[in-house]
């Protein structure tokens, strides 16, 4: 089985559960607030993990609190952590998440996030297998994202890029990822126009999340991917979850029609847990 390296962020996850958004200048009381394991990075990390595939993480956390509750919580989950970096006097990333109607709202504060160097990766780059897959997101900084795709075309290394959260990039630079994996949103703000009008551009290459939709790609015709019906719980981590198992579909050699049907599932489980990481299932759940 093919390994997974996420390069990516790491979170404390600070949520408040309301009835409603304040609205600008207005102070409300929440219902409910918890603490618990995010970021982008971390939660396809453990999505994967969780599936059974053999996942490294690469990234920064700081040197606190969050930051060992952090690691020791990937640690439980079975992903490796030699190429996850402590960096002295920094915080760990933490994101600020309101829950109200049904949806999520979040403010993500990057800080040891941000110190994630090239120099990490080039030194991830060295042990890697020619036939690993690589995981990232938009949460660390822009150059060292890039720097991942541009080394990875190079040496021949999949690459599945979820642009979230939706940062400007270089559209030339889609070409040299394997796949590329934003939401309806960040499609439109990425092309300037919808899925539709762009995607057979993309073969076998973009695929767009449409939510409680399932997703779309595109080979030789726009090919619907459905999603199963959940009884939402909380939606948050729920593209992660995806991503994460979209990857293991792929290490499992499956084809991407049936990676996207596994990652649509595992998907549509992770809802129903409060949390990222939450509602994320286990191998043992996709039977
Ligand atoms: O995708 C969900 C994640 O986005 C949360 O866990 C939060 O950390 C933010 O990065």
């Amino acid at each position: 089985m093919r390994e997974i390296y996420v390069i990516g962020s790491m979170s404390m996850d600070l949520v408040v559960q309301s009835e409603k958004r304040p609205a600008k200048g207005e102070t409300i009381l929440g219902d409910h607030f918890f603490m618990t394991t995010g970021g982008k990075g971390a939660n396809q990390a453990v999505s994967a993990a969780r599936l059974g595939a053999n996942v490294h993480m690469v990234g920064c956390v700081g040197d606190d609190t969050f930051g060992e509750t952090i690691v020791k919580n990937l640690v439980d989950n079975g992903v490796h952590v030699e190429n996850v970096e402590t960096i002295p006097q920094c915080a760990s990333g933490t994101a600020h998440i309101t829950l109200a109607d049904h949806d999520n709202s979040i403010i993500v504060v990057p800080s040891a996030n941000f110190k994630v160097t090239k120099e990490l990766v080039d030194q991830v780059f060295k042990s890697m297998k020619d036939d690993a897959i690589i995981l990232i997101q938009n949460e660390i900084p822009k150059d060292v994202t890039t720097y991942i795709i541009e080394s990875a075309y190079e040496k021949g290394i999949t690459v599945v890029y979820n642009p979230a959260p939706f940062i400007e990039m270089d559209v030339e630079l889609l070409k040299k990822v394997t796949y590329f994996t934003p939401n309806e949103t960040e499609v439109e703000a990425f092309f300037g126009s919808d899925y539709e009008s762009i995607i057979q551009d993309y073969d076998k290459q973009l695929i767009v999340t449409l939510g409680d939709k399932g997703a779309v790609f595109y080979d030789e015709a726009l090919i619907h991917v459905p999603s199963i019906k959940a009884d939402v719980v909380d939606t948050t981590g729920a593209g992660d979850t995806f991503n994460g198992a979209f990857a293991v579909g792929l290490s499992e050699g499956m084809n991407i029609q049936e990676a996207i049907q596994f990652a649509n599932k595992a998907a549509s489980i992770s809802v129903t847990g409060l949390g990222a990481q939450g509602g994320m299932p286990y191998r043992k759940d996709m039977n």
